[in-house]
């Protein structure tokens, strides 16, 4: 199946210059959106990224994360902006084009003996994923890998991340 036909190309969103990658088009189609989760989970397990949990943040990591964390078997865990969890949390700030934000996980949410990976939907400057990737070493972990469904190469996100397996399922 030729995922990339179902994602939309939207010019100048959110502003001049950015063509935005909309996967709201993969996600009506039934068939594209059957076709890629299992594609995910196909890709994940041949690269050896079998986790205990998935952890996706927030928002469009709770598109994908979840269907991937039921077929690998693993639990999922949400990575929420500041102030939207209700139960303590580690919290890691991290720089965005202008100014900073914030990224939160319940202090019980993973163990010094868990297996996690870390998925969204879209890896830009690899800022988000870096930032989830830091929250998670405070929890002493493994980090098995990344997985994205869209990678957009030439911002190189990868470079910023950790030496450890990174899955994508289109490239632009
Ligand atoms: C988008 C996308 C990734 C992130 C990638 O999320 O869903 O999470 O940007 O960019 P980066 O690699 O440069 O960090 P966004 O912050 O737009 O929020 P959303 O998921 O709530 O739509
Ligand atoms: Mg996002």
């Amino acid at each position: 199946m030729d995922l990339k036909s179902l994602i939309r190309d939207i010019p100048d969103f959110p502003k001049p210059g950015i063509l935005f990658r909309d996967i709201t088009t993969l996600l009506r189609d039934p068939e594209g959106l059957r076709y890629t989760i299992d594609l995910f989970t196909e890709k994940c397990i041949e690269s050896g990224l079998q986790a205990d949990y998935v952890v996706g943040m927030e928002s469009r990591g709770f598109i994908f994360g979840p269907p991937l964390a039921y077929k690998l078997g693993a639990g999922f865990i949400p990575v929420r902006k500041r102030g939207k969890l209700p139960a303590a949390v580690h919290s890691i700030e991290y720089e965005l084009e202008y100014g900073t934000d914030c990224l939160e996980m319940h202090q019980d949410a993973l163990h010094s003996n868990s297996r996690v990976l870390i998925v969204d939907d879209l890896i830009a400057t690899g800022g988000t994923a870096n930032a989830t990737a830091k929250l998670v070493e405070k929890f002493g972990c493994e980090l098995v890998g990344f997985g994205f469904i869209i990678e957009l190469r030439d911002l190189q996100g990868r470079k910023h991340l950790p030496d450890v397996p990174i899955i994508s399922l289109m490239e632009y």
